[in-house]
């Protein structure tokens, strides 16, 4: 590496890119190439991050001009989202102020966008089965269309990026557990939703159908992105744009064998009244329950998918956590659950405004 690349992290206050910084800044291979720099969106979440030997940035991911005059004052080469999987508008400025940095400076520039698997499921209306990230799978999307808001994001990365000459990848992220390892948020969304209505509840419940969806544990994810960010650095060509999709599963989660475990950690902690599973009356109590989009819940509580990583291990990926260790984690879950889970999650919030808002 000739020059220092620059790093901006979305989402730094979140589970996910918090913990994307704080494996970074571990790394002294990383830091002596790269600078990094992270944008939140709230002076308490500045302030937490500002410990940090990195470059703490507070402005609108929605406002283009603010976005672009970040981008080329600090002179980013590479941007990880990880902020929001849907919005549209923040992607477009992201790349757009990519863009103009590769215009202005000369140099290749990255955008590395985060997604979700369970797109990738019959529940979620995905019609082509089983999927290797290897597959056509931006032409199967466009085939589809933009109608979910987590695809036409997809979409959107892949011609932005093209259109505006900067380099995209999509890690496609499955359900994420342990504990993070940001400043902010250190906790997932869907499995503390889930022991959380179940505390409030007294009862811990199930879906109707057993799902066994792709994931992965955020230390192995993490080390994903850093290969992907490696890989930049030593400036390798590895498969970006339509063919840049990255699957970043480790293993399934058996769901009801998961709900049972925790059932029975919350039981012995006196916090349910006893560690029988019920199923949930409907979706939409569930999804009221979890305070979840309602449209999104039925995939995100009995999806399985038959997704096969394959990019993400030819780059060398292994990661450490099998079934077998998820299912023993419940009870730490609940432990980081009880001690952690202070802060929401706002990443619904767009979705679940009334529409006249
Ligand atoms: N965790 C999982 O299991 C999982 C699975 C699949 C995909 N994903 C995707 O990965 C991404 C990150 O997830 P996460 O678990 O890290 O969620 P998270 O803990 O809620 O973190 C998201 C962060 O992004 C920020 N953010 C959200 N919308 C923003 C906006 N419009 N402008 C600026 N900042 C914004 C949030 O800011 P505030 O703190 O101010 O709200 C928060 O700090 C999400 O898109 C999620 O859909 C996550």
């Amino acid at each position: 590496m000739s020059h220092i690349s620059n790093i901006l992290v979305t989402g730094a206050a979140g589970y996910i890119g918090g913990s994307i910084l704080a494996d970074f800044l571990s790394r002294p291979d990383l830091i002596a190439t790269a600078k990094l720099h992270a944008v939140v969106r709230s002076e308490e979440q500045a302030q937490a991050l500002s410990k940090l030997s990195l470059n703490v940035l507070s402005f609108k991911l929605e406002d283009e001009a603010a976005v672009a005059a970040a981008v080329e004052q600090n002179k980013i080469d590479i941007v990880i989202h990880a902020a929001n999987s849907s919005d549209d508008l923040l992607v477009t400025n992201l790349i757009q102020a990519l863009g103009r940095r590769r215009t202005t400076s000369g140099k290749r520039v990255y955008f590395i966008h985060s997604s979700v698997t369970t797109l990738f499921s019959e529940e979620a209306g995905w019609p082509y089965g089983m999927l290797k990230d290897t597959d056509s799978i931006y032409e199967r999307e466009k085939e589809l269309g933009g109608s979910h808001p987590i695809r036409k994001a997809n979409l959107l990365v892949v011609d932005k990026a093209q259109e505006c000459g900067v380099t995209s990848f999509n890690v496609v992220v499955p359900n994420v557990y342990g504990r993070g390892k940001g400043e902010w948020r250190k906790v997932s969304i869907l499995i503390p939703a889930l022991i959380q209505a179940s505390i409030r509840l007294g009862k811990v419940h199930k879906f109707d159908v057993d799902g066994h969806p792709p994931a992965t544990h955020i230390s192995d994810l993490v080390a994903l992105y850093g290969i992907l960010v490696d890989k930049i650095l030593q400036n390798e060509d590895i498969p970006s744009g339509k063919n840049g999709y990255y699957f970043a599963m480790a293993h399934r989660a058996p769901w009801w064998a998961y709900m049972q475990a925790i059932a029975k950690s919350l039981h012995a902690r006196g916090l349910v009244a006893d560690a029988e599973l019920e199923i949930w009356p409907s979706d939409e109590a569930a999804a009221k329950a979890l305070q979840f989009p309602a449209q999104f819940i039925r995939a995100m509580g009995t999806a399985s998918g038959g997704l096969e990583p394959v990019n993400p291990r030819r780059l060398g990926w292994q990661p450490v956590w099998n079934e077998k260790a998820f299912l023993e984690s419940a009870d730490g879950e609940v432990e980081d659950v009880l001690e952690l889970d202070t802060i929401r999650t706002g990443i619904f919030d767009k979705v679940m405004r009334p529409a006249t808002d």
